[in-house]
């Protein structure tokens, strides 16, 4: 298939067998490397160093040995070296939108969207960072004054997934940095070079060496991760990805009881009730279902379609996904890409075999296209679906959407929330009050009503139940980066001095 890489406009960004450690540049220790591909066509596009747990140990020293430094800085001083890096990754956008379509394949107009809403959180914290303030608190003693100051909590471990190469990461530094703290992040095996180009950035906009360090590991991972997870000189780790991987790190970290932030797993309820607009509730599942080809962990995962609306719906949800163009990213006019990998495809497939063999009907694609390469899959719906079909129970990641009928706001409530996970959920409805109660009753960290799109610097972002714990993002996203120190003054009831 005909697929041209663009060139980057400064080539300098682009950052191959190399690692960020101590405001340095360097390989791994044992000289290994791994490939890193395009998900497009299958070519390589550079190595990466494959770390290990001497490397990582390195990292964290670097990033203790800055701490003290760091944390002294005024809130306004990292609210400027926020402010500088947010600039220069404005201004290397379309770059740092090309490295996403590259390494994950998403087209490049969503890659630019990307890089917009990646930097933005450094916009939003850099403007957090000079407002963290404590409290001061009427004691219960006599004599006693009460206040609190918001501390770094230290060196932090960043473990980020190959979905959002440039958002997740951004959405945990930005945080990170407004509060004090230095870091050692983990770059995902699949999409290592976007974060090393933020990385050349922040050196750009003057972040202080050993503040941020970059690492790399393919088949590593768990090794990089266990020292991440049991060193006593981490004392927060926050990660994004799958949930099983998620109670691993959590009892990995026990040892130390460090604090812990899980953005994991989703199984998003997409409920369209009959009351809905018809038109506003197929765009929002358009937007929800099959952002990133599916591969979000908020993406719509149970299409759940009252019955008085679900013939309309399913005919002119379908229509809408037959117009999409599935393609390499840099190819004008395509709107959907490939998934990230053949294991990827395989898990779709399956999902659409099973729910066919269980009596789904497939009303628009179905199959994988080896037309376009091994990682691309036709954009499906399926109507007809019932519980039984392990779409209805598993996350697909992946462009599948399963349309599932239902009769009442009880029975679609509960059906919505029969998972162990609970991220986002979505419904579209025009009755306030139905609006309100089934809000409120969605087991989930995040509610989207009438829209099918809720990520936004601004907003809380993290789940409930095993999807896991602390928010990302809006004015919550610092205080998982702090600890909360009380400080008591006694003695302070003697009178005026004569
Ligand atoms: C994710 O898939 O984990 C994040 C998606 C988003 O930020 O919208």
């Amino acid at each position: 298939m005909h697929h041209t890489v663009p060139k980057l406009n400064d080539p300098s960004l682009l950052k191959t067998n190399v690692a960020y450690v101590n405001g340095e540049w360097v390989q791994a220790k044992s000289g290994k490397t791994f490939e890193v591909t395009d998900p497009s066509t299958g070519k390589t596009i550079g190595v990466a160093p494959e770390m290990d747990a001497e490397d990582t140990k390195l990292a964290i020293d670097a990033a203790a040995a800055a701490f003290p430094e760091f944390r002294k800085k005024t809130g306004r001083e990292r609210s400027k070296l926020l402010r500088r890096w947010y600039d220069l990754c404005v201004e290397n956008s379309e770059d740092i939108a090309r490295l996403i379509t590259w390494e994950n394949g998403k087209p490049f107009a969503d890659a630019k969207g990307e890089a917009t809403y990646a930097a933005n959180f450094f916009e939003w914290f850099s403007e957090e960072a000079p407002r963290l303030y404590g409290d001061t608190i009427p004691a219960s003693v006599p004599g006693n004054r009460v206040v609190t100051i918001k501390e770094p909590i230290g060196v932090c471990a960043l473990i980020t997934p190959w979905n959002f190469p440039a958002a997740m990461i951004t959405r945990k530094i930005g945080p990170a940095l407004a509060a004090g703290c230095t870091v050692v992040a983990k770059s995902p095996g699949e999409t290592p070079f976007t974060a090393l180009a933020l990385a050349e950035l922040a050196h750009r906009a003057g972040v202080p060496k050993g503040v941020i360090n970059i690492i790399s590991a393919l088949k590593n991972t768990p090794e990089v991760g266990e020292l991440l997870t049991t060193s006593p000189v981490v004392k927060k780790v926050s990660f994004t990805g799958s949930t099983p991987v998620g109670k691993l790190l959590m009892k990995q970290s026990s040892s130390t009881l460090k604090k812990l932030s899980f953005e994991l797993g989703g199984n998003a309820p997409f409920i369209v009730f009959d009351d809905a607009d018809l038109d506003t509730a197929v765009a929002g599942a358009i937007a929800s279902k099959f952002r990133s080809s599916g591969q979000t962990c908020v993406c719509a995962n149970r299409l759940y379609i009252q019955s008085g609306i679900y013939d309309k719906f399913a005919e002119s949800f379908a229509a809408k996904v037959k117009e999409f163009k599935v393609g390499g990213g840099y190819t004008d006019g395509v709107t959907h890409g490939p998934l990230i990998h053949d294991r990827a495809i395989s898990k779709v497939d399956a999902h659409v075999r099973d729910a066919e063999k269980k009596g789904g009907k497939v009303l628009v694609g179905g199959q994988k296209m080896p037309e376009l390469g091994d990682n691309f899959y036709q954009p499906t719906v399926i109507s007809g679906m019932t519980t039984d079909m392990d779409l209805a129970s598993e996350e697909t990641f992946g462009p599948v959407a399963g349309l599932f009928k239902f009769e009442t706001e009880e029975e679609v409530v509960r059906l919505a929330n029969n998972t162990e996970v609970g991220l986002a959920g979505y419904f579209f409805s025009k009755d306030i009050q139905r609006v309100t109660r089934v809000a409120e009753a969605l087991e989930v960290g995040m509610v989207g009503v009438n829209t099918g799109l809720i990520s936004d610097p601004a907003a809380p972002f993290g789940g409930v139940k095993e999807s896991g714990f602390g928010r990302e993002g809006s004015k919550y996203g610092v205080g998982d980066y702090q600890v909360t120190k009380m400080i008591t003054y006694g003695g302070n009831e003697q009178p005026l001095q004569k």
